[in-house]
């Protein structure tokens, strides 16, 4: 199996993560059919994309005459065989549930064709754990997005051990094709690189704020104009190999010692659930929210992000 047999994708689940990816593979003049249990949802999607894609004709990220066609290669439908059944390469975006991703992937081994891939965009969990009913374990790994996905370019690959190299190779080639930047992330561990980062970093947020070493708008601000904007344009080990591995094994000796290691979730983390200041979605967290806030902050990120998709 190679690029060249791939013309047809399907995606499973068209809620925030699907439509946009979606959205990508058509944009990339691929075939795409797009599944989700109402066609509610599906029409949501659809008006969603069409959303995305005028704000990129505006930003002259694309042709806006070219918005027409790419609309034409998606085609939506409830029903998982119809979907399944002409695919070549699957990638699934449904809730982040084992169960129901171990159901799906047990469904798509008996519908596709053979040589189809099937990938998951789990936030967390193993290829091993999702394809475990499946028969074809040599072609199921993880392609891990990042929000919003048309905007972010990288998407980690995850495989199992039993994915096999042309799996791993043909999705490679097949992301590079569409404009990601493909991550081969060689060991399947819970979380993979990215989202492992970013809960190593808010486990200390937590403690900074439970500890009263500052709030979290303190911490937020702190983020934002310090090391945040160095870490868009070079990582963690490129930041600290200009800086010196001996200055930082110095700095690092005493610090390690106090910073948060509990295996336990952040007490403070469990009694804003309990007490229902989840966020945005409550309109309380740290943060009180209203629909113009939240709007305000969501196009300050996408323009930044728009920005950056320009400046590549
Ligand atoms: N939101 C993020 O930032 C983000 C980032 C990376 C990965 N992910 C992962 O992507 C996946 C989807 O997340 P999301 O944020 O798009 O969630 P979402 O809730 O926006 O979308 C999930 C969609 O799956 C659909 N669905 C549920 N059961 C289904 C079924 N049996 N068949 C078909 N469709 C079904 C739902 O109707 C919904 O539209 C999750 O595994 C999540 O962990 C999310």
């Amino acid at each position: 199996m190679t690029i060249h047999n791939i013309s047809r994708i399907a995606v499973i689940g068209a809620g925030l993560m699907g439509h946009g990816i979606a959205q990508e593979f058509a944009s990339a003049g691929y075939h795409v059919h797009l599944h989700d249990v109402t066609d509610e949802q599906l029409q949501t999607a659809r008006t969603q994309i069409e959303k995305n894609l005028d704000v990129f004709a505006e930003n002259a990220i694309i042709e806006k005459e070219n918005i027409p066609s790419t609309l034409q290669r998606i085609q939506t439908t409830t029903e998982l065989t119809t979907v399944a059944e002409n695919a070549d390469f699957v990638i699934e975006a449904v809730t982040e549930n084992l169960p129901l991703k171990q159901q799906i992937f047990e469904e798509l081994d008996t519908i596709c064709p053979p040589h189809t891939i099937l990938a998951s965009n789990t936030t967390a969990l193993m290829p091993s754990q999702i394809g475990v009913n499946a028969k074809r374990k040599d072609q199921i790994l993880n392609t891990h997005y990042f929000n919003p996905p048309y905007l972010i370019p990288l998407v980690e690959l995850i495989r199992s051990p039993d994915t096999s190299d042309e799996t791993v190779e043909t999705t490679f080639e097949l992301l590079t094709d569409i404009g990601k930047t493909p991550a081969i992330i060689e060991k399947e561990v819970l979380g993979f690189v990215g989202p492992r980062l970013q809960a190593a970093l808010i486990r200390e947020a937590f403690a900074i704020v439970e500890r009263g070493i500052a709030s979290a708008e303190t911490v937020d601000l702190v983020v934002r104009n310090s090391f945040g904007r160095r870490l868009s344009v070079a990582g963690p080990f490129e930041v600290f190999e200009l800086a010196g591995w001996d200055l930082v094994l110095a700095a690092f000796e005493e610090l390690y010692k106090d910073l948060n290691s509990s295996d336990d979730l952040n007490p403070l983390l469990r009694q804003m659930v309990e007490s229902g200041k989840l966020g945005v979605k409550s309109k309380e967290g740290f943060y009180e929210w209203t629909d113009e806030k939240v709007q305000a902050l969501r196009d300050k990120m996408n323009q930044a992000l728009i920005q950056q998709a320009k400046d590549v």
